[in-house]
Formats: structure tokens, sequence, C-alpha cells
């Protein structure tokens, strides 16, 4: 049958995955596992660093660069055909900064400081990879759902505001990647919770294109839950119309569109698996459906392949105790039927 990735281009898009640099373990889905490497080889197009491209992982101190983890992913890339998507070089909250960042004596002229190490850190990373990453998630969440306003954070207080730290980091990237897709990601909460979130990001994407940010996309990272596309369960409300008004207002703006980081979150399903799966099927099937429609929508990606190595069993386990079923394949590598109604939708 032909891969996601040979479905995806019939509509001029490409379908990949997320994998990780895992030399300690070949029980993870990284490019040390044959057999996930051989699945992401055959289904996907292209790859994105689950964790190797961020602050945490490049900048251990302020005056170095590690990029063994990043080189070996990339090379890895190369040798197989794949093409590589960068995230992230900002992910600007102070949770996913390095420690040292968090607590950096930025001197005399804390703004000129903080500029310089934010445009350095861009202008190497690009240097380095600019010849194959052509996409780049430039800023990672920069709003903070509960206080519905931008994150401050160590560069932000040195810089005067969020927004000066956003499009510094824009105008960088374009500068110093010229012709590469600059992308401002985040994952748009649907919980009912954050109501505001969706609205704080448009403001966000407005602001740009008001003060002429180089924002090319919006990434839409795809997370998805009852809480986006589920009318059956009564559990959260029936968002699609607000999910389409949001995505009309994002391309209103001119900006495309892109979903970075698809996988299900199941917490709210049912134990039995063929039941929970038939369900992540359908939540699937209209979710790509819906996005689908948008001729704006161009790169599709999955935050993994297989189930038991998704970031989702540590991050938003299941009350039952049992496996979530997030990803396209199982355990044993056997496609599920969400691979099936991503296959059917594209
Ligand atoms: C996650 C990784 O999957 C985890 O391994 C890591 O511990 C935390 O980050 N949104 C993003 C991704 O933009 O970078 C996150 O990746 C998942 C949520």
């Amino acid at each position: 049958p032909a891969s996601l990735d040979a479905l995806a281009r019939k509509g001029g898009r490409r379908f990949g995955s997320a994998i990780a640099w895992n030399p300690r373990s070949m029980d993870s889905g990284s490019v040390q596992n044959p057999a996930y490497a051989a699945l992401v080889q055959r289904e996907c197009g292209l790859v994105v660093p689950e964790n190797e491209m961020k602050w945490q992982w490049l900048r251990k101190s302020p005056d170095s660069f590690d990029f063994s983890a990043m080189d070996g992913i990339v090379g890895w890339a190369k040798a197989s055909g794949l093409a590589v998507r960068g995230h992230t070089l900002l992910w600007h909250r102070p949770k996913w900064f390095p420690g040292w960042l968090n607590k950096y004596d930025f001197g005399a002229n804390p703004a000129t400081e903080a500029e310089r190490l934010l445009t350095t850190h861009i202008r190497t990373v690009t240097a380095r990879y600019g010849a194959i990453i052509k996409s780049w998630d430039v800023v990672n969440e920069a709003i903070d759902h509960d206080r519905n306003a931008p994150i401050e954070t160590s560069l932000s207080r040195a810089m005067g505001s969020p927004e000066a730290v956003l499009d510094i980091a824009f105008h960088t990237a374009r500068e110093a990647a010229p012709g590469a897709e600059l992308v401002y990601n985040d994952y748009m909460s649907w919980e009912p919770a954050h109501a505001k979130h969706c609205a704080d990001v448009l403001r966000l994407l407005e602001g740009f294109r008001k003060r002429g940010t180089p924002v090319d996309a919006l990434g839409i990272q795809s997370h998805i839950e009852m809480f986006s596309l589920d009318p059956a369960t009564g559990v959260g409300p029936y968002r699609e119309r607000e999910w389409r008004a949001f995505l009309d207002e994002a391309v209103g703006m001119g900006y495309r569109l892109l979903i970075t980081e698809f996988d299900v979150k199941d917490k709210a399903l049912p134990s039995d698996v063929a039941v929970r799966d038939a369900k992540i099927a359908d939540y699937t099937r209209r979710y790509f459906d819906l996005m689908l429609g948008y001729e704006q929508l161009g790169d599709i990606l999955a935050w993994g392949m297989v189930d038991k190595y998704s970031w989702l069993q540590g991050f938003a386990p299941r009350d039952d105790g049992r496996e979530v079923r997030a990803c396209p394949y199982d355990d044993a590598y056997a496609a599920k039927p969400m691979r099936a109604a991503i296959a059917a939708s594209l």
C-alpha cells in the first residue's frame, strides 16, 4: 500500500514524524531503534527532532553548542532521503529554558546582551542546518493559557517585552535563513478551562502582521482529544464551528497552516481497545477531513509513530493505567485504525 507520505504528496503535501536520537536505548522512538527507523523511512517524507534542537539539549552552557544529537538525526535523515523540519529555535517558556538562562546575569546592558544570546543562537543553528532545513518552528508556545498573555522569561524581562523577543527571533531567522518557511507553533488548547487561548494566539498573529514581523505560517500542534471534535461525549463542547472560525481568521491574515505534532489524547475514552481505537480513528478522520479542507495546509507531522514511545504515556496517562493509544502504529508495529483514518483522509 502507498505510504502516508505518498498519499500526502498527491495533495501537494508531505507527511512526517518526530524522531529521537538516543544512543542509550534501542527501545525508544529513535534512530537507534532499527524497527522504528525503518517504519519512519517507509511512511514518511520528513522528520522533526523530538527534543534534540531545543535549547536545553543544544545549549548546556552560555557559550557552547552541543550539536552531537542533532547532527546524528540530520545525518541519518540525509542518508535516508528524508527532509527535516526545525523544532524549535525558541521555546519561550522558563520551563524549557536551560537552567543557566533562567538565572542569567545580563549585565549593564541587558537588552543588548539578551539580543546577542538570542541572535547568536538562531544564526548558529540556522547556519549549521540551513542547507537541509527549509521550515522552522522559530517560536514555540509563547502564550500563557492561565494568564491569557504572552509568557515572560529572563529574555523578555531583559529586552522589555515578550513581543520584542519574538520579533527579533523571526527577523533574525528571516535574515539567517532566507527563503525558509518561518512558523509560529502552538497547541491552541481546546480545553474549556483555556477558552481564551485561541483568541490570544490570534491576537499574537495579528500583532506580527501589524509590526511587519516575518511569520509565514501557523503550526498547529494537534494533540487532539475529545474537547476538540466529539459531539457525543457530552463532556466537552462541540468545538468544530469555533475551530473553523479560528482557522479562517488565521488564513485570512495570510498565514499558511501546518499540522506539526499530531497524536490523540485518549484519556477520556473507554478501556476496551477495539472501542477506543475506533473512536480514535473517528476523531482522526474528522480532524484530518476538516484540516485538509484548507488549501493553505502544508506539511503534516505525527508526534511519533508507535504508541509505546509516545510522550503522552508520561504527559497524559490514562486513569485505568492502560497504555495510551496515541499513534498510528501499535507496539508490534502493526498499523492501527488511526493509520487507516489518516490514509483515507489524505
Ligand atoms: C515534548 C517531547 O515529546 C518530550 O519528550 C519532552 O519531554 C517534552 O517535549 N509541544 C511541543 C513539543 O512543541 O516540543 C513537545 O515535545 C510536546 C508538546
